[in-house]
């Protein structure tokens, strides 16, 4: 205990800038062997070093596509949003290994696109949801802050969804159904074995994948974003599937966007605590409690996977369990790879200043005043983002 007390240093949970002790980052360019990345093609290998990294003390190893996949429309309403929008819902069947699984998502998109036409198939919002179906697309006051349909539809989106608690319910017996039908795991898990956010995240890629097939979506415009535990399994999902256009992390806090050494706010013990989320981890996740310095990457490791992709990281400034200013910091560290790659980088010592969006060339930032939360605001800062990446014809 005393060793551990003597490398934790502070033991106590801190939300006060002041008593954030020195640490040092694992360098983001040098890899295993000591050669440091200097042009963007060297970064591929980097990337694939860090890849394997996050798999094995993180978030765990989860296999690709299932061995075979197909979707079917189960139901269509052409008359949402005020009859702007079609409505649709699809269950994916998978199987892999003479094991089945399967979950659903829904697609709205707006009324006239016309597939056969040039440039007319539109770029879509993909929400991972930590509320049911039955909650989201019902509850108005719901919608407002978590899924705004409407506003999305107006500005030209299409958005689609689906629900954590198909792919892995969100619970500590979180492995008795779901993806684990598909991918069995031994009890207890291996050291690697997979958690919750991986499995969300593949539920990401699989609606992706379904998306390739859908002639009314640009499969090559697709955001995926989620808020808080959402917001890691999006950037996780964003950092291992590079099909994906834009990833964008809501409040992700610890283990998504804020860097873990920070120790600001939740910290990866308070995270792994028996009666918290442990499974949403790998079991090796928990070599790290007080002990981060041993870790082999942090959080800006994780966002600069995403790289040279458009990424957007946002924080509310009452949500210090999340870390504000740790989750910026590792952006603008991450943002090094995306100059490596021709683009413009951030500043980590920057001073964060509320209500004043960033948005360079491919990243994107801002701290909304206010609770944790996926706001209407937030999200028209994505739509924004978005329209800056992808003009309109
Ligand atoms: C808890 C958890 C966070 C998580 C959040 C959420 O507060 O400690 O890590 O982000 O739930 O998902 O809302």
């Amino acid at each position: 205990a005393e060793i551990k007390q003597a490398e934790a240093g502070r033991t106590h949970l801190t939300f006060r800038e002041a008593e954030v002790e020195p640490y040092e980052l694992p360098p983001l360019l040098k890899r295993a062997d000591g050669t440091v990345v200097e042009t963007a093609d060297e970064w591929q290998a980097r990337r694939a070093e860090l890849l394997t990294l996050f798999e094995e003390h993180v978030y765990g190893r989860l296999p690709g596509p299932p061995e075979e996949m197909s979707f079917e429309l189960l139901s269509e309403d052409m008359s949402a949003v005020d009859g702007k929008a079609t409505r649709r819902k699809y269950r994916i069947d998978c199987q892999s290994g003479g094991r089945t699984f399967d979950f659903e998502f829904h697609l709205v998109i707006p009324n006239g696109v016309d597939p056969k036409k040039v440039d007319s198939a539109v770029p879509v919002f993909l929400l991972i949801s930590h509320r049911s179906f039955k909650e989201v697309g019902r509850k108005k006051p719901i919608d407002d802050v978590l899924w705004p349909v409407d506003l999305l539809i107006e500005r030209g989106y299409g958005t689609a969804i689906f629900v954590e608690n198909q792919l892995s319910p969100d619970n500590r017996t979180a492995f008795d159904s779901g993806l684990v039908e598909l991918h069995p795991q031994s009890d207890p898990r291996p050291a690697d074995g997979w958690g919750g956010l991986a499995a969300w995240g593949w539920g990401a890629s699989r609606v992706l994948d379904c998306f390739e097939e859908i002639d009314e979506v640009d499969a090559s415009k697709v955001a995926v974003l989620g808020h808080s535990r959402g917001g890691k399994s999006a950037l996780w999902a964003g950092a291992r599937d590079d099909r994906f256009g834009l990833v964008i992390s809501n409040n992700s806090g610890c283990g998504g966007a804020a860097l873990s050494r920070r120790r600001f706010g939740e910290t990866i013990a308070v995270i792994l605590r028996e009666d918290r989320f442990p499974y949403w981890f790998a079991p090796k996740f928990q070599d790290y409690k007080d002990r981060e310095a041993g870790l082999p990457i942090d959080q800006h490791m994780l966002l600069a996977l995403v790289a040279p992709r458009p990424l957007y990281v946002a924080s509310a400034t009452e949500d210090l369990w999340a870390d504000p200013k740790g989750e910026y910091q590792a952006l603008a560290h991450a943002s090094k790879v995306y100059e490596l790659h021709g683009h413009d980088g951030l500043d980590p010592e920057r001073p964060l200043r509320v209500s004043d969006p960033i948005q360079t060339d491919r990243l994107g930032h801002h701290l909304r005043p206010g609770k944790h939360d996926l706001s209407r605001k937030d999200w028209t800062h994505y739509i924004d983002f978005a329209d800056h990446l992808w003009p309109k014809p």
